[in-house]
Parts: structure tokens; sequence; C-alpha cells
């Protein structure tokens, strides 16, 4: 097992240690005389006279073997008193075609340490964790994690069809699959012997997994985690983002895991979510591996940061930013090692020219020799880059963009958009901001019902809602308006079978096929990617594509539902700065403080009270206003 740690107070020092659990650092042990010294507790009384007897005798060297020896078994011993890692990789390696993820990585995770999984989009952040929990194997080397593991996938859609509490006991899968079988047996109009059989046995797994206590079990972990009874018989998908976490949480929880691993569990919460989750995880004792972008979250609960770059993970003590500081001065050193060796094999090789033809020959050749010594290791590139994000309109609209009348939506009697009445000029960009639940979706996809190029079929997909979209009042669309939409469940849209490249040629056939690799080129899928089945993205890939798709079609309204949920910190400056010379009407839906307040001319503030706040002003005026 390998252990590959950087410390950053001696951030200047990389230390690497290795050891196998077996075997003890000092597999050796020296025989000197008739004693064989085996460790520093041993040498005692007669190693010392044995260390001084040499070195009476100036035997230097001698005494440096008993002391060496003796002190490399004790460190042995300190090292075997550490808490073992519980989760724990060896010479792990990931590749997929000629993009390498991470190559032979060493590391392991402590209980009571709370980690950061980081690294910019398609770094492999989820793949890893998924070898962490044994969902995918390593192309090579070997994971050893233990038998019940939490984890919050970075789906968090994926169980919108079912029961909150069925989602919390799929928390445990041997247990949820013995119950699911033992149902449709039960459900069978008549049983055989093979199925009696069967359900002995199924009987028996449920026992095992406390199957007969898991209702109520499931149950108290919702309520400890502010989700009440009434709650529980609902399906997940008509739950809010904050809701919804708290249930994947649960689920993660269920049966007392002893690791959790969450895949980035702040996406679509509000900060008051998010600081509730700050404040459990802070409290969790087991190991924590959470993946986020979200650098705000991470400082204020890591330990330690995992960070994937230049195609290995390296663990630092500490906090995101600390990491950053580490990281820069780790990577400038070895830069500036590689410049000074670099200038000293220029001038090596200008020697070799000038002299190589003449009387010179030894010191040209002691120079080549020099030359290959110095050849210059080359370093595997960072993995951090900007896409170039760039809207366009194909034809600006009407001055009148958009009017909402006496716009109203309820969900049976609970009423969550109230007569919320505006009108819209054209080359406004509007924030829509308030708490998860608040109605910002609801709004969204009631004026996305109505418009004219967002087409129904789609809406319901990214949704997953049947009803009526409207309860009441008009919204009218202006002359002109073309609509481009970033659903909040956006991989949605992605569907599965087919390549990146044929997706996003879909959306305008008339395009040339260079135009959609240029797209692609710009949004960081280089020619290969174009290639890459839209099965496999990860969730920035996805989000990165849908961009794609809106650069593509060049509506004149974007509409875009939280957009920086899982993308990295440079792909959300680009969505920034493009949405700031965007010359259309934007409606963003956000959490992003910076993109609210660097974006938004206008602000519709979903207050608790389910009335809106439309204040047509920036949002340092808003706030100035509520001051
Ligand atoms: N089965 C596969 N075949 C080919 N490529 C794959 C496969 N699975 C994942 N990938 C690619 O591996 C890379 C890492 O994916 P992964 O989902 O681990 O990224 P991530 O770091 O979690 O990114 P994000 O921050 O966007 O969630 C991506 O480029 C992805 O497209
Ligand atoms: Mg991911």
């Amino acid at each position: 097992m390998g252990i590959q740690l950087i410390d950053r107070e001696h951030s200047d020092t990389t230390l690497r240690a290795t050891r196998t659990t077996n075997e003890p650092l000092a597999a050796s042990s020296r025989s000197i005389g008739e004693g064989r010294i085996h460790d520093l507790d041993q040498l005692g009384i007669s190693g010392m006279s044995l260390v001084s007897a040499h070195l009476s005798k100036d035997n230097l060297s001698g005494a440096r073997d008993i002391l060496i020896t003796a002190l490399r078994s004790r460190l042995w011993a300190i090292f075997s008193q550490f808490p073992e890692n519980m989760i724990s990789v060896s010479n792990v390696s990931m590749r997929y075609g000629a993009k390498v993820l991470f190559d032979e990585v060493s590391t392991g995770f402590t209980p009571g340490k709370r980690y950061g999984l980081t690294g910019p989009n398609g770094s492999g952040k989820s793949t890893f964790m998924k070898l962490l929990t044994g969902e995918l194997d390593p192309q090579k080397g070997t994971v050893v994690h233990p038998k019940k593991l939490g984890v919050l996938s970075q789906d968090q859609f994926a169980f919108d069809r079912y029961r909150v509490i069925d989602t919390v006991i799929m928390g445990n899968k041997r247990l949820w699959a013995a119950l699911e079988e033992r149902e449709k047996i039960y459900a069978k109009p008549e049983m055989t012997d093979a199925d009696g059989m069967k359900l002995g046995e199924l009987e028996g797994i449920v026992g095992e997994e406390d199957g007969y206590t898991a209702e109520s079990d499931a149950a108290i972990l919702l309520q400890g985690l502010d989700i009440p009874d009434h709650v529980h018989e609902r399906i997940m998908g008509e739950l809010q983002g904050g809701e919804k976490v708290r249930v994947l949480l649960a689920q993660a929880l269920f049966g007392h895991p002893q690791a959790l691993l969450l895949d980035e569990p702040t996406n679509h919460l509000d900060l008051d979510s998010i600081h509730w989750l700050q404040g459990f995880l802070n409290k969790y004792e087991g190991v924590l591996i959470v993946i986020s972008h979200d650098r705000h979250f991470l400082n204020k609960i890591c330990t330690h940061i995992a960070d994937i770059d230049y195609e290995t993970i390296i663990t630092y003590t500490g906090t995101y930013d600390d990491m950053v500081v580490a990281k820069t001065q780790i990577r400038s050193q070895i830069e500036g090692q590689n410049a000074q060796r670099e200038k000293k094999i220029a001038q090596l090789n200008e020697f070799i020219a000038r002299f190589s033809a003449g009387t010179r020959s030894s010191q040209v050749q002691s120079r080549r020799k020099e030359v290959e010594r110095l050849q210059v290791t080359e370093l595997a590139r960072s993995n951090i880059q900007r896409p170039f994000l760039k809207f366009e309109q194909k034809r600006p609209s009407g001055k009148h963009i958009l009017e909402l009348e006496s716009v109203s939506k309820s969900y049976g009697d609970a009423k969550v958009v109230r007569d919320f009445t505006a009108s819209v000029i054209r080359g406004e960009k509007i924030a829509l901001m308030g708490r998860n639940g608040a109605g910002k979706t609801t709004l969204v996809n009631a004026l996305l019902a109505n418009s004219p190029t967002v087409p129904e079929a789609e809406l319901r997909k990214t949704s997953g809602y049947e009803g009526e979209f409207l309860s009441g009042g008009k919204v009218i669309w202006g002359h002109e308006a073309s609509v481009g939409y970033f659903a909040q469940d956006h991989k949605a849209l992605i569907q599965p079978g087919m390549t990146v490249f044929e997706w996003l040629h879909q959306w305008d056939m008339s395009a040339s096929h260079e135009e959609i690799r240029g797209l692609l080129g710009q949004m960081l899928f280089p020619r290969d990617d174009a290639e890459k089945r839209t099965d496999v993205l990860s969730g920035g890939e996805a989000a990165r594509l849908i961009f794609c798709k809106l650069m593509l079609q060049k509506p004149n309204v974007l509409v875009l539902d939280e957009p920086t949920n899982h993308l990295d910190l440079e792909s959300i400056n680009a969505l920034n700065i493009a949405l700031q010379r965007y010359q259309g009407t934007a409606l963003l839906v956000t959490h992003d403080e910076d993109l609210i307040d660097e974006v938004a001319t206008r602000i519709w503030h979903f207050e608790g009270t389910h009335q809106i706040t439309d204040f047509k002003g920036a949002y340092a005026e808003y706030q100035a206003v509520l001051a």
C-alpha cells in the first residue's frame, strides 16, 4: 500500500512513504557479532555497547548500520500504530482512449478525515469514486474498501420515480434486491416448490439485513434529517432540491456505512441548505469523501484535498485554498528546475554543435552524455482548461419579448406562484433567485410551456411532470421570440446511444461538419471526443454539450435553470462572460452570487410567501434597497 502525502507546512518537500502492510519497513535485520539487532527497543544496553564498540574501533559504518536498522524498525512500529486506511487504492490506472485520467495511483483514506476530491470537469472524479465503491473495476491496480459504503451519486434525478421511503431503503442494495424479489414471488398466482425454497433464502437475507425494521429505521433517519412524515410516502420527483438531497443522504446513511462518498451534493441546493449540509458533514465520524466544485463549501468541511491532475492524484493537507497554494508552489518549483535544466541543455548543445566537427571530441562526447542525463522528464500537462462560450442570436426579437398576466400555478391546494404580472423588454437579463422550493422552476416551466420554440415533449422529459404547467393567467411571447433552454435536469435531454457529434448535429442538420466540430472543440471536446458516446459523459461534459446546442441554435432568449451545477470554475467564468456579452434576453435561475451580481440587470426574488418581488435594477442596488 503506498501513501503519497504532501504536507502544506512542508510543501517544499514532497514526502513519499511506501509501506506494505505485511512487511516491515526494515525487512532485513543485521547480524553483528553474536547479536542480531531487530529494533530500537531491542537495542538496549547490549546493543548500545555494540555500537560503542564499533565506534571505538572507528568502524563508523558498522555503528551506523546497527542504528539505521533499529531506527527503520522503530519507524515501522510507529507506522503500524496508525489507524488503518479504511479505503485504499494501490497502483490504480484508468484511461479512456488516448486520455489518461490517472496512472499508477496509490493513496489511502482514513476515518475522521474529510477529503475533498477535486479536479476539472471530465478529470475522472466520478470515475474514481466509482472505483472506490466497486461499481467500476480499475483497468490496473487494486482497491480495498469496507463492506458498507454510503454513496450519493452525481445524478440526483435517478430515483425520481420511487417513493421517498423506498429510496432510503435502496441504500442497502442487498436488502432491497431481496425485498423486490420476495414481492415478485408473493405476487404470483401460484407458487412452485422452487419459489418456496427461494422465499426461505430471501427471508434469511431480509433477516440478516435488518429488513423487518427497515421502514421504521428509514423513517427515523428521515426525521433526523428534517423530512416530515407526510413526505415519506411521496414520489421523489415531486420534491424540491434541498429535500431531495436530504433523502439521498438518508439513503447513503442507511445501514450504518463506515464511509460516506458524496458526488457533488451541493448541486441544486440553496445557501441555507448548503450551510446545513456543512454542519452535518463536519459531525460525521467515518471516512468522508466529497466531490465538489464549490470552493467555499470545500473550505468549510475539508481536512484534506485529493486533487486529480497531471495524470495522478495528490493528497494535500488542509482546505481547498491551502491546496491551491501548495499546488502552485510545487508546480512552480518543478517548472523552475526544468527551466534551469533546459537552459543548461541549450548551452551544452551549443558547445556540441560548435565543436563536434573539431578536435575536441572527448569534450563533445562528455557533453552529449550530460545532455542525456539532464534531458527534462516531460511534465504531464495540467488538465485545467477554459471553454470558449459565445451566445449569438440568429435574429433579434421585437422589443416586447414577454408579457406575464396574473400567472399562477398550484400543485393541488398549494399555490406556488400567485398572480405574477410582469413585462420583459429585449436585452434584459433577469435573475430568478430564492430558496429551494420557492417556485423558480415552476415559473420557468409555465413560461416555456407557452413558448413558440420549446417542444412540450422536451419539457415533460426534463421536468418529469405530467400535470398542467399553468393554473391561471396568461403568458404571451413577443413576435420573433426564439427560446433556448437549459433545464435543471439537463442530462435528461441527452439520449444515450449516440455519439456526441450526432447528438449535436440533430438540432441543425443544415450545419456543416466543420461548424459542429468547431463548436465541440470550443467546448473542449477535441476530435476524438466528438465520437464519444453520450452515455459516458461526465456531469460537466453533459452541461457543456447543452451549451453547444444553444450556440448552434442562436436563440434570442436564453432560459437557463441552474446552469452552473456540475460546472467547474473555469466553465462558470466562461459562462459568466458569455452571458454578460449576450445581446439577447436572458432568464437565469441560479444560486451563484457572482453570476447574479455580474450578469443580472433585473431581479425576480421569490419570497417565502410565494410572492415575487420584481426589482428593475442590478443585484447590488437591490441589496442596498433591502439594507
Ligand atoms: N465508459 C467510458 N468510456 C469512455 N470514456 C468515459 C467512460 N466513462 C467515463 N468516460 C470519460 O472519462 C472522463 C471522466 O469522467 P468522470 O465522470 O469521472 O468526470 P468527473 O471528473 O466526474 O467530471 P464532472 O466534474 O464533469 O462530473 C470523461 O471525459 C468521460 O467522458
Ligand atoms: Mg462527476
